[in-house]
């Protein structure tokens, strides 16, 4: 029975994976890129990435400038990614595999997939409670899932907490997606790790209870429906709202106009805080490529462009923020160990299942 369930929960995770970025920036060369295993291994490194973003690219070129060592990237879904590094086993090409949500590296480390790395700058780069307590993965960039509302409807002051949101003055006015996606299975589960089953269990039928509307679409899509009037309140990861105050599509820009952020949770154990993360592959053909180019990420110089070009926040103190998310302000943030929510990942699909959240 715990079995069965367990796998439910693996199967569910993949299917989070599958859509977690849906309707995010483009997924253009999904899987179409090239890996090259027959070079030399002072020159290439090949990465599976699940991410999509101009900046990532822009950090490989730099890296390839300062090191000499051409970067392959493979960009496609993670569930894909996961399909493809199992098939090819230990021949694989692949080096680094750069994905997002602790959830899933937690479950890729579960699988077998990554191997530990010794590296004094990833220990003292990136703090204990973002990385793998056995090295294997580590956190590269950071998001918080924080309540926004619209200006025009609500004052900041009537909620502080994701627990507000199941009050009964929400009745039909919170929107948020799906729950197959992984950033609610994982704020699920740091409610479930928090607050206890029970709980979290209510917290979840709350939410239903109090939709704008059956969830669908991404989290800008629920900026889009806040500001168009359908609901008052919404929960997003924070790089959306960067990424649309800063859009080139005036939609975008007039919808974040529209909405206040709340960082939940501040006089108790902080905001749901999540990470984008990398590690080193099991059969790496260029091993020392791999830590070095993770090591690149985790500097001041990548986390600057993280930051700048892709609205998230860094992950160790003293590092500046994007105009945008600097305008948010200061926040706690939660700081569980992230391998909490790989492991309570069955268990809070479980319970939107129970609660019937879509
Ligand atoms: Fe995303």
């Amino acid at each position: 029975m715990k079995k069965q369930v367990l796998l439910v929960g693996y199967f569910s995770l993949l299917l989070a994976l599958l859509v977690a970025c849906k309707g995010g920036a483009n997924q253009s060369n999904e899987g179409t890129a090239q890996v090259d295993s027959t070079q030399t291994a002072e020159k290439v490194v090949n990465v599976y990435s699940h991410r999509h973003y101009p900046a990532d690219q822009q950090l490989y070129d730099e890296f390839t400038k300062q090191t000499g060592i051409k970067v392959n990237v493979v960009q496609a879904k993670a569930a894909e990614l996961l399909a493809r590094l199992e098939q090819e086993g230990a021949s694989s090409p692949a080096d680094v595999l750069v994905t997002v949500d602790a959830g899933a590296l937690y479950l890729i480390k579960q699988k077998g997939l990554f191997q530990a790395i010794n590296s004094e700058t990833l220990n003292q780069n990136v703090p204990a409670y973002l990385r793998d307590t056995e090295n294997q993965w580590f956190g590269l960039t950071q998001r918080a899932r924080v309540i926004i509302y619209n200006k025009d409807k609500v004052k900041p002051s009537q909620l502080s907490t994701y627990e507000d949101l199941t009050k009964a003055q929400w009745k039909g006015k919170v929107l948020i997606r799906s729950s197959e996606n992984i950033y609610n299975q994982s704020l699920l589960a740091a409610i479930i790790h928090h607050e206890g089953a029970e709980k979290a269990k209510q917290w979840a039928a709350g939410i239903v209870k109090n939709m704008a509307r059956e969830p669908k679409g991404g989290d800008k899509d629920q900026v889009l429906a806040l500001a168009a009037g359908e609901g008052e309140v919404a929960v997003v990861n924070t790089y959306y709202l960067g990424q649309m105050a800063n859009s080139k599509e005036e939609a975008e820009q007039k919808a974040f106009a529209k909405i206040g952020v709340i960082f939940p949770n501040q006089a108790k154990y902080g905001t749901h805080t999540n990470i984008s993360g990398a590690g080193v592959c099991k059969y790496s053909p260029n091993k020392d490529n791999a830590v070095k180019l993770i090591e690149f990420l985790s500097s001041n110089q990548a986390q600057k462009v993280y930051a700048e070009a892709n609205q998230e926040y860094p992950i160790r103190g003293g590092l500046p923020y994007s105009a945008t998310l600097e305008s948010f302000g200061k926040f706690k943030a939660d700081t569980l160990d992230l391998s909490i929510l790989g492991k309570l990942n069955a268990e809070a699909v479980k319970v939107f299942d129970e609660v019937k959240w879509k």
